[in-house]
């Protein structure tokens, strides 16, 4: 059994909480929250099973984190994942989201809207799919010459009961643009409108 440590938290969403794997430290343990339904936990595990045959050698870059599995804890079943740094620091990557709650972001609108352009290439070209792509669900990753790449961590699946964005270009295109439209990032003005209307309403996490 793996015994997590206090200190080993990193954050956390509604549906879970995510620690840093104590025995390798390129890892996290994602353990789900005691009210939360283990359906829901499981949704996303059954879509990375289904497009764990991809060759990743043909992505661009690895534009979601990798799933390895469950492991025992003392926090219950534990699912693991890549954790995303930064390859400047090394340190865990900040979110999409806390670069644009920034006063002072390193990176331009442009910078990152570029960024999502290119995650969602990847997305459309290698039909995977995201149903809940909010900048809380996306890692930005700063690499060594100071520029970033987004890698998604959170969200990731679809429940289309006739898969037709799984087969065909045309329908994968459209889902991706819909997903983004969807979760309002279709542009970063898009997402910065919806993060102020969240935190304006409901006073939350956006
Ligand atoms: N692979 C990862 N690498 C680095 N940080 C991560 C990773 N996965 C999660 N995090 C951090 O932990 C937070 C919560 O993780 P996650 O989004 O998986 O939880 P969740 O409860 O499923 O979220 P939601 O409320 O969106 O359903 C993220 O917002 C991010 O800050
Ligand atoms: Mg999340």
């Amino acid at each position: 059994m793996i015994i997590i440590n206090d200190e080993d938290y990193i954050a956390e969403g509604f549906a879970r909480k995510c620690y840093l794997h104590p025995d390798n430290n390129q890892l996290c343990i994602k353990i789900g929250k005691p009210e939360v339904e283990e359906v829901h936990l499981y949704k996303e595990i059954k879509y990375y099973e289904k497009i764990s045959k991809k060759d990743k050698n043909k992505f661009d870059y690895p534009f979601y984190a990798m799933y390895h599995g469950t492991v025992d804890t003392n926090y219950g079943e534990g699912f693991v994942y890549d954790l995303v740094k930064d390859e400047t620091t090394l340190k865990i990557s900040k979110t999409l989201l806390d670069y644009l709650l920034m006063d002072d972001s390193p990176f331009s609108d442009d910078q990152l809207f570029e960024a999502v352009q290119r995650l969602k290439h990847q997305m459309i070209k290698h039909r995977v799919f995201v149903g809940d792509c909010r900048a809380r669900n996306i890692c930005c990753q700063v690499l060594k010459d100071g520029s970033i790449q987004l890698v998604i961590i959170d969200g990731i699946g679809h429940r289309d009961f006739l898969p037709l964005a799984d087969w065909f270009g045309y329908f994968a295109k459209k889902k991706v643009e819909r997903r983004l439209v969807k979760s309002r990032l279709q542009s970063i003005e898009a997402q910065r409108e919806y993060i102020k209307e969240v935190r304006i309403q409901y006073d939350t996490t956006p």
